[in-house]
């Protein structure tokens, strides 16, 4: 796809949320993968790569997934860990910017792609392999599926989907994509775009948001949105999308992270997996983006939000109360080991694990709502296969 470039590539604060959640995310997954019981090859596809450096000397997709990667290997080697094996495929429609995007990753890691059609090992990490294609996410990510011979599936990976509208991001491929076990999304669902034409006539923009949504017939959703406020609006198609995520694609949990620009909802993440660990992660890298619960960020916050460390105590004793009450109210008169209290807590609230959960059962215990706690030597502790029996 030729393109000339005609506006300055900027990255603004509101899209750094986005790639703030990234870069935490994939730090901690290709560890896991990487360091885990199997120690397997992990395969990160950025599906709409980008240049890799903004305008204003900010690092992109690309060039941040390839520094974690090279950070983590120089870290094995440090330890004496095995060297991780980490495959990226960086996909870049527009020539221009695929061209600029071969030179940051070559001034990065001294990678020559120019020519190369498959994956090359990085110079210094042989252990890394990367692969730029110049074509549409929707023609590569469908060829590297049809290459799969059958009955085989992809190695444990993890797609980055960041296109710029609705038209790019057709719901049955990444359907098809997560079909293989180990396969996860982070979906940038552009939702101020989706949701000015949402109830277009035009029948290409029409055909585009059935393709979008993965739906035949659009009647259902542009009756449940029509004349609705803006607030419920997005509610709506926020959970039409995540509905067709749970019901219609082999994914078990869906997250989701809503960006505001000056005021306005632009962007929807959509995070997608099987695994209730990466549940775990995902929750925690949004947790630090946004520490409210709202799960959202909001460009003009940080010049409202100046908070001082006594409200933040504050603000955590009415978190853990709330947490508190809730494991509370679902337990009450049963018993439960700490491992499925913790899938409830990740499941059923808004809660990450690492920050609250233990502070809640600690509560709990002060406040005398435990009859018997077994399979632990202290008091306040909760490790593995710990029961606790409800009052
Ligand atoms: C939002 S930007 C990506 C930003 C990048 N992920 C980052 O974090 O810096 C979208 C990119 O996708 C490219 N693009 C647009 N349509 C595409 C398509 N169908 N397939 C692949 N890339 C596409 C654009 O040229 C642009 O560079």
């Amino acid at each position: 796809m030729a393109k000339t470039k005609e506006f300055f590539n900027i990255l603004h604060a509101h899209s750094e949320a986005k790639l703030n959640i990234l870069d935490e995310y994939v730090v901690t997954w290709m560890r896991k993968i990487a360091l885990g019981p199997f120690g397997e090859k992990a395969l990160v596809i950025d599906g709409f790569s980008g240049t890799g450096v903004y305008d204003n000397n900010k690092h992109g997709s690309p060039i941040r997934l390839l520094k974690h990667a090279m950070n983590f290997c120089e870290q094995a080697e440090k330890h004496g860990w095995p060297a991780p094996k980490l495959m990226f495929l960086f996909i870049e429609g527009f020539d221009d910017n695929y061209d600029e995007l071969l030179s940051n990753i070559y001034k990065l890691t001294r990678l020559d792609l120019t020519g190369e059609a498959g994956f090359e090992r990085l110079p210094g990490f042989p252990s890394i392999e990367v692969s730029c294609q110049n074509g549409s996410f929707e023609d590569v990510l469908e060829s590297l599926l049809g290459e799969l011979k059958s009955g085989y599936t992809l190695i444990p990976s993890f797609c980055f989907i960041d296109p710029f509208g609705f038209k790019d991001t057709p719901f049955d491929l990444i359907a098809r994509y997560l079909k293989n076990p180990k396969s996860e999304i982070l979906l940038n669902f552009i939702y101020e775009e989706t949701n000015r034409f949402i109830r277009a006539k035009d029948p290409k923009i029409q055909a585009h948001m059935k393709k979008h949504f993965g739906v035949n017939d659009l009647n259902e959703l542009t009756e449940l949105v029509s004349d609705k406020e803006a607030a419920l609006r997005k509610e709506i198609v926020v959970d039409f999308y995540s509905r067709q995520l749970m019901e219609n694609t082999d994914v078990k949990y869906v997250l989701t992270f809503e960006i505001k620009k000056s005021g306005r909802t632009k962007l929807i993440l959509f995070y997608g997996t099987k695994n209730i660990k990466g549940i775990k992660v995902m929750k925690k890298a949004m947790w630090k983006v946004d520490d409210t619960g709202l799960y959202m960020y909001d460009d003009r916050k940080p010049l409202q939000d100046i908070r001082f460390a006594f409200t933040k105590e504050i603000e955590d004793e009415i978190m853990i109360g709330d947490l508190a009450n809730q494991i509370f109210e679902y337990y009450t008169g049963s018993r439960a080991y700490i491992e499925e209290i913790e899938e409830f807590v990740l499941t059923d609230t808004i809660f990450p694990i690492e920050v609250y959960a233990k502070k809640a059962l600690v509560k709990l215990e002060k406040e005398g709502k435990f009859k018997e706690v077994r399979n632990r030597k202290n008091k306040n502790t909760y490790p593995k296969n710990t029961i606790i029996n409800f009052n």
